[in-house]
């Protein structure tokens, strides 16, 4: 058994493979690629890198990774999203995993840090929102000099991650540049995380390939959507307990996250109401039957907040003061900058459990923030079902072995999987919920274009 983890307590690996052995049971494609692969282990001679939220569905996930041959360390991308009995399991199962639910942002970074220290280093990342990626390639450009970037952090995040450069550097130079150097490539989970890659190669300083994860269609269009769909009243629900039909709830933004996280509200009977900057998305929310608003016209009516939009600064301060007493404050989206928390940071806030917290305004009304503004579908409860991560997970691990075993054949640009991809995954997920494909006949294939064993639609078809 390895040593060589950190986790709160490694007697919840019993509870935790139980808990695995459920969900293995629930992710069809996982398990269908340990059977397709786990002979002929094309991940064999890899070492993963992993900064992915630690849960149960994730353990899966690690395992199938070693099913077929990779060398696996792992870090949560989040300091609330862990399940510590998830972390124990995969401990106790000899992955080195580093990860604490509620860990502190130091921490973070010194975790991902440690998931890095494979003896020979990694050569592969699966990141989600990018830290991982983020890390090693601040801290080359830290060592290549850049060090008035550590000279200027504007948040806590950005002071924890150079404190980690800095120490990092000091104890073994040169290092980043040789990381670098020799990962050879990246899958990413999220829109946010994808968001940067894209950035990076507009900068040319993507220094690898990179599988965009996120944007095959068995992931945005189900993990974001149907995911957020059972997990935001979930995790809404555990931390208050609040009655949910009738009231007044605001969703902010409508990509995917956004219309499952509606959905969810509207199904558990809140009357939802939806923000929105771009107007195609603002059309397809008033066409689903929400009300489309601004949050200034919205804010001292609503009684629940939830921010969806992957952006920055969406309820400020001013926003949070209009708000009426007892209102519920949350963010789906990846990073917890969507609401001004930091704002609040002088008020009085009293703790009511882990991961909620009661915040008094200047005019006496109260707010109840989640997670403090960092995703609370993992915070405040376990992340989305078993089944939808399969999906999500089954692209991350093709998306892996593609750049394992193909990796020369891309440019350092981002990729998304080949369609053929996208639909196997889908139909791994047939059966286990009893859905029967109708077959084409070749004349019918061939009046749509297409053929009898697919792909089904042309790359601009958007689902
Ligand atoms: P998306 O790009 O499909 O949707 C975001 C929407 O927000 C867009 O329609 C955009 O127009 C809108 N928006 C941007 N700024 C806005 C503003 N100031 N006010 C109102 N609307 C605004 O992105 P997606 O896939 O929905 O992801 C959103 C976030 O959720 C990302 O950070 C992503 O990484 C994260 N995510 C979280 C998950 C979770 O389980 N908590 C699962 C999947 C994604």
């Amino acid at each position: 058994m390895a040593t060589d983890y950190i986790v709160k307590d490694i007697t919840l690996a019993e509870f935790g493979r139980k808990e695995l052995n459920i969900a293995e049971t629930e992710m069809p494609g996982l398990m269908a690629l340990r059977e397709e692969y786990g002979d002929s282990k094309p991940l064999a001679g890899s070492r993963i890198v992993g900064s992915l939220h630690m849960t149960i569905q994730t353990a899966v996930l690690i395992e199938t990774l070693v099913a077929l041959g990779a060398d696996v360390r792992w870090a949560s991308c989040n300091i609330f999203s862990t399940q510590d009995h998830a972390a124990a399991a995969i401990a106790e199962a000899g992955v080195p995993v580093f990860a604490i639910k509620g860990q502190t942002l130091e921490e973070h970074w010194d975790y991902l840090d440690k998931s890095f220290m494979f003896p020979e280093g990694p050569n592969l990342i699966l990141d989600d929102g990018g830290d991982a990626t983020l890390y090693i390639l601040l801290g080359a450009r830290v060592e290549n000099g850049e060090t008035d970037l550590i000279e200027t952090p504007t948040s806590e995040e950005e002071v924890a991650v150079f404190a980690q450069i800095k120490k990092r550097m000091a104890a073994s130079p040169g290092w980043f540049n040789k990381m670098k150097a020799q990962i050879q490539g990246v899958s990413e989970e999220t829109t946010t995380g994808v968001h940067r890659l894209y950035e990076l190669v507009k900068q040319g300083q993507l220094p690898f390939p990179a599988i965009n994860v996120n944007d095959s269609v068995t992931k945005s269009k189900f993990d974001n959507k149907y995911g957020c769909k059972e997990s935001l009243v979930d995790g809404i629900r555990r931390a208050t307990d609040t009655m949910m039909a009738g009231k007044v709830a605001v969703v902010c933004g409508y990509g995917d996250v956004g219309k499952g996280s509606a959905a969810s509200l509207a199904g558990a009977g809140a009357r939802v109401k939806v923000t929105e900057i771009d107007p195609i998305c603002a059309l397809q929310a008033a066409m689903d039957g929400f009300e489309v608003v601004t949050l200034e016209d919205a804010v001292s009516d609503a009684d629940i907040f939830i921010t969806t939009t992957g952006n920055k600064d969406v309820i400020r301060i001013e926003h949070m003061r209009a708000m009426k007493d007892m209102a519920i404050v949350g963010n789906i989206g990846h990073f917890d900058n969507e609401i001004q928390v930091a704002s609040l940071k002088n008020h009085k806030w009293t703790n009511i459990k882990d991961q909620v917290d009661m915040i008094e305004m200047p005019s006496g009304a109260r707010l109840i923030l989640l997670s403090e503004g960092r995703l609370l579908n993992l915070g405040n409860a376990t992340g989305h079902p078993s089944f939808v991560m399969s999906a999500s997970f089954t692209n991350q691990v093709l998306a892996q072995i593609e750049l394992w075993t193909k990796g020369d054949d891309y440019n350092n640009d981002v990729y998304i999987l080949p369609k053929h991809l996208d639909e196997k995954v889908a139909k791994l997920h047939l059966d286990r919920i009893g859905v029967k494909l109708s077959t084409l006949s070749e004349e019918q294939a061939s009046y749509i274009g297409v053929t009898p064993e697919g792909p089904f639609k042309p790359e601009h078809y958007r689902y």
